[in-house]
């Protein structure tokens, strides 16, 4: 059977506020990405990009909190921008993946000034209301990702609210059946426009247990690398396991369903999972039948220490437990952690490249990531993001800043003030900067980018584990009637000879492209994908 565009092709993850403006406000809009969009398709080389929220929205996370799905906020542009956006993506053969904030929307979001306006309100069981405990307090011990507790008091209804983030992030109750009917109105609204898929921020998060019993304590256990809170200190957040308020079974007929709603568009359209959990309880977003998500993120790279050991543990443990005919995905950096976040470090940004792109299964890639643009340092006082403000150490904004186009002040990227700085050496990192340089970040993404296009091997193919020395993880990919590849990437502190031979296609230094080798040796640090001589 042939594969579909989602397993042969490359996600590019858009932040609408930090990619391009065109109206001079600092917020980068729609009509910025649709000027960009040479760049997606032509320059860079990717296939799809998933654009997060542009939707109307007070911005208290950043459109994360939404007033309305069906329409798009003034600082982004309107909808007949969007409409011009999505026709000149699909003209250039991207497609484009939406971002559906489905499991909470903002308290401004008329729903939730109905639900809240009166116990009796029809609305009322949209949300999750809860009387208090028996001591005037929270109902249970519910902790909120973005800090303090999961449950808002209401003077004027005398009941608490459920928020799993910001408490103007009321979370929407999906047993509710008026709930799914409305948000699959949402989805029919854009996927009749022409949108090709959905990112579900959250997925995870959207069933909880029925009865609301009290999280344990965390057991400090290992954690695969998967749920988030277990992988990374989150503060306060991290002290529960989040055994209840998350990842409850019934969440899977419903995610059938949203499935049987994709699948009845021609061409069928398709969902990606925004989930942090760990290895078994992630693989069911697959669904039993492969009839749920397409591709439930997988996030484990970055939070893998940067070893071949476990790197390549990670790759072997993943191939061998997806279900036949699952199709796996690599993410290096989600926008609260891109690559500039990740273990990798700015030194092993190239390594980073090398390690993401080669694998077998969709790759995701963070704008950003193509520049090699690291972390910023955002100083207290300049800090936006609700998280950081709220939980310190756990700011975004520093992988959040503007893409830097161009050489100047406004980066290219705005002729205003940017709503947050640009990030460090952004002048040198800017892409005009990098088109001219053979040997930058940029062009060993597009190099990869158009080795993995051409190569069916790369795209398609299978992947086997091979025999190397210490530190250095060696696999190869194979497609039938195609050249295979080896890729080499040497993680270790020496230069290691690998018994592979071919052509090297991209490397990490790129100096040697176009050599054929019998052995490759590459040196610490670096990273060689050879195409075997046909
Ligand atoms: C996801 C998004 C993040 C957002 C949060 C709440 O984690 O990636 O940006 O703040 O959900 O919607």
């Amino acid at each position: 059977m042939g594969l579909e565009w989602w397993q042969t092709g490359v996600v590019y993850q858009i932040y609408p506020r930090s990619f391009q403006d065109t109206d001079g406000d600092g917020i980068g809009d729609l009509a910025g990405i649709l000027e960009r969009a040479d760049y997606l398709s032509g320059t860079l080389g990717v296939d799809a990009v998933w654009v997060s929220p542009f939707y109307p929205s007070p911005m208290d996370d950043f459109g994360y909190d939404v007033t309305d799905y069906c329409d798009v906020d003034p600082l982004f542009g309107d909808l007949a921008t969007f409409d011009r956006l999505l026709a000149g993506l699909h003209e250039r053969g991207l497609r484009v993946i939406l971002d559906l904030v489905v499991n909470h929307t903002s308290d401004r979001h008329p729903w939730f000034a109905a639900s809240r306006s009166s116990p009796d309100d029809p609305k009322r069981d949209w949300y999750i209301w809860r009387d208090p405990a028996p001591d005037g307090g929270p109902p249970n011990n519910w902790l909120a990702v973005f800090g303090g507790p999961a449950w808002e008091w209401d003077e004027a209804t005398g009941q608490y609210y459920l928020h799993s983030f910001l408490p103007s992030q009321p979370d929407l109750d999906w047993r509710n059946p008026e709930v799914e009917e409305a948000m699959f109105d949402v989805v029919r609204f854009w996927l009749d426009r022409g949108v090709d898929g959905f990112r579900l921020d959250v997925a995870e998060f959207v069933m909880k247990h029925p009865d609301f019993p009290d999280n344990p304590p965390a057991a400090r256990g290992p954690s695969d690398g998967g749920a988030m809170g277990a992988n990374r200190d989150m503060g306060a957040y991290s002290s529960l396991e989040h055994r209840y308020d998350k990842d409850h079974p019934d969440v899977h007929p419903l995610y059938r369903r949203m499935r049987r709603l994709l699948d009845s568009y021609e061409p069928a359209r398709i969902a990606i999972g925004e989930i942090h959990l760990d290895l078994e309880d992630w693989l069911a977003y697959y669904g039993e039948d492969l009839d749920e998500f397409h591709l439930p993120f997988n996030f484990r790279l970055v939070y893998t220490d940067p070893t071949a050991d476990a790197i390549g543990s990670l790759v072997d443990r993943i191939e061998g437990a997806l279900p036949t005919g699952a199709w796996p995905n690599w993410v290096l950096g989600p926008h609260h952690a891109s690559t500039r976040a990740t273990r990798f470090g700015p030194d092993h940004l190239r390594l980073a490249a090398l390690l993401l792109l080669p694998l077998r299964g969709t790759p995701t890639l963070i704008s950003g990531d193509d520049l090699g643009l690291s972390e910023a340092e955002i100083a207290p006082e300049d800090q936006v993001d609700p998280w950081g403000i709220r939980v310190p150490g756990q700011g975004r904004d520093g992988c959040r800043t503007p893409m830097p186009w161009e050489p100047g002040p406004g980066g290219g990227f705005t002729t205003g003030k940017p709503w947050l700085p640009l990030g460090p050496a952004a002048d040198a990192r800017s892409v005009a900067a990098q088109m001219g340089d053979p040997h930058s970040i940029l062009n060993l993404y597009r190099a990869l980018l158009d080795l993995r296009r051409r190569e069916p091997s790369l795209h398609a193919g299978a992947y086997r584990r091979l025999e190397a020395p210490d530190g250095v993880l060696a696999y190869r990919r194979e497609a039938p009637g195609a050249a295979g590849c080896t890729v080499v990437l040497n993680f270790g502190e020496k230069p290691e000879q690998v018994g592979a031979a071919g052509t090297i296609a991209v490397s990490t230094d790129r100096r040697d492209e176009g050599t054929v080798v019998r052995e490759a040796v590459v040196a610490p640090g670096q990273a060689v994908v050879l195409v075997d001589a046909v």
